[in-house]
């Protein structure tokens, strides 16, 4: 281990004071609250009429040793261990006697009865650690009657009272699904969701961000702040930065409010082609007249999918080769380039989804832009460099808000099992206070689902969380993003702070305040 590894194994989480004893709570029923879509409950009629929980005073007279599995599904987001260990000492102080398994590399060791028992010292070396390397985890999706069944077996096999489920929209999914099916079935089994998710698109009313979201911003931030500070020393390059972020262009927004690009592209204004391409060589333009040949320009890689004419020729593309496209889509296919036009056609992720971390929209960008300039019959220089930031965010050290999150979010999940709830998912809210102040509850996971056309199929899905335009972050952008084009406001973050003033050591994410 490096010596920064074992420091932080030793850093203690801070908790909500509602789990700092947790034979004083329980988690009750609030009969206020949204209502699930009446669309799906011929889907889950087991699980339709389920409310929201909320963690409140109340006496727990008896508790049995409980048996639970947990996964890891999808994407990595800093905090995961966190969950596993929040849920492991939780676990344990309900009931010393209580076990964790591990299920190893996501829902398909849930499918292939891979798992094994979590013991204090193994769980305790991932403490605070990036990663999910403890369990492994994977995209595979629990669809056909096959996979329930063996999902079933499983947990029938290691006896399980409960399955807890770390994953984004598409895993919680498969735990509302799975949670129908095992009550349908009359298994034992309870199926708890915890939000994970760099993408920060899972959110809710009671959901305010997924773990990993603050860790993989700030991780993004500091490199953008390092090129930007490149980009006025040497002026001379104009630096392209695609971010992760598959749909929603929430980390976009987050890092642009932390370092100040010259220009920021947030998927859900839906500009054309055209309009972006245009934008880009106007700034270049006119920083030129400023003698500015450099700049920072950040780009969600989930734009390609908003921008109208690419969202058309992408969802054609779905269903018919490229041979057999409208004229106007195939003429707009013909015009990328060659690249382009293999990455758009790169297999769908196992739940339809296109893999938009493959393909460079940078690169198109860049290109696109450069035949723009000589239209213009630019007389700058313009010299471009690309750049994808996204797996480096998702496996780092945990921040201190995402080491704390991550914990709390496993010690609710092992209340949600304790108190005999299915088909939920935890929430925290207040987030933006210190953790102490933070507010718990379990949400029914249909509360978040509605129905949505995948491959051509209706499907029940959780819905993901867009950037609100009307939002308090978004305005905050839009009122500051013009002065960033040509004067250089650049904002240098930082590496992740562990250790010192909590001013640096414990910030929220920007979009939360
Ligand atoms: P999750 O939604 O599973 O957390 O994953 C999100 C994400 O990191 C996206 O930002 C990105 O587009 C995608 O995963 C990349 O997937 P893969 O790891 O399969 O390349």
């Amino acid at each position: 281990m490096s010596t920064l590894q074992k420091k932080r194994l030793s850093y203690q989480p801070a908790i909500p004071n509602s789990l700092k004893d947790l034979n004083a709570v329980q988690l009750q029923e609030q009969k206020e609250g949204r209502k699930p879509s009446e669309h799906l409950k011929k889907f889950f009629p087991k699980t339709f009429s389920q409310s929201p929980v909320l963690l409140s005073e109340g006496v727990v007279k008896q508790t049995r040793p409980l048996r639970i599995g947990a996964l890891f599904s999808g994407g990595m987001a800093s905090g995961g261990h966190n969950v596993l260990v929040g849920l492991f000492h939780a676990l344990k102080k309900i009931q010393s006697q209580s076990q964790l398994f591990g299920i190893l590399n996501g829902p398909k060791g849930l499918i292939e009865n891979q798992a094994k028992e979590l013991q204090e010292k193994e769980i305790g070396s991932y403490f605070n650690q990036g990663g999910f390397d403890c369990l492994g985890t994977g995209r595979t999706k629990i669809e056909t009657e096959e996979q329930f069944a063996s999902s079933l077996n499983t947990c029938k096999d290691l006896n399980l009272d409960g399955l807890v489920i770390i994953g984004g929209d598409d895993s919680n999914t498969n735990a509302a699904f799975l949670a129908e099916y095992f009550l349908q079935k009359g298994l034992k089994t309870q199926v708890v969701g915890v939000p994970k998710t760099i993408d920060g698109d899972l959110r809710s009313q009671d959901i305010e961000i997924s773990f990993g979201f603050d860790s993989a911003c700030k991780t993004y931030s500091e490199i953008i702040g390092n090129i930007a500070r490149d980009a006025i020393s040497a002026k001379k390059y104009y630096h392209f930065i695609k971010l992760m972020g598959r749909s929603a262009s929430h980390i976009a927004l987050e890092c642009a409010l932390a370092t100040h690009p010259n220009l920021a592209f947030i998927g859900e204004e839906k500009k054309s082609l055209n309009a972006i391409v245009e934008e880009i060589a106007t700034l270049i333009c006119e920083r030129f007249e400023k003698k500015k040949e450099y700049g920072v320009i950040l780009i969600p890689e989930g734009l390609i999918e908003f921008i109208p004419e690419m969202k058309t020729l992408i969802a054609l593309l779905n269903h018919s080769p490229p041979e057999n496209l409208p004229l106007p889509e195939k003429k707009l296919f013909d015009e990328l380039p060659k690249d382009i036009q293999k990455q758009i056609l790169i297999d769908r992720d196992p739940h339809g989804n296109i893999q938009v971390s493959q393909i460079d929209t940078e690169a198109l960008l860049i290109e696109l832009v450069k035949k723009e300039l000589k239209k213009r019959s630019f007389r700058g220089k313009f010299s471009a460099q690309g750049h994808f930031l996204g797996y480096e965010g998702r496996s780092c050290f945990p921040s201190n808000f995402d080491a704390n999150y991550g914990y709390s979010l496993g010690m609710l999940a092992a209340l949600c099992l304790r108190d005999g709830l299915t088909g939920v998912i935890c929430a925290m809210q207040n987030l933006h206070l210190p953790p102490k102040k933070w507010e718990l509850k379990a949400v029914p996971i249909l509360h978040l689902m509605h129905l949505e056309i995948r491959n051509g199929k209706e499907k029940c899905v959780i819905e993901k969380t867009l950037v609100d335009l009307t939002s308090k972050p978004f305005v905050l952008f839009s009122g500051k993003r013009n002065r960033w084009r040509l004067e250089d406001d650049y904002q240098y973050p930082g590496p992740i702070q562990f250790f010192g003033d909590s001013e640096i050591t414990d910030t929220v994410p920007i979009t939360l305040l």
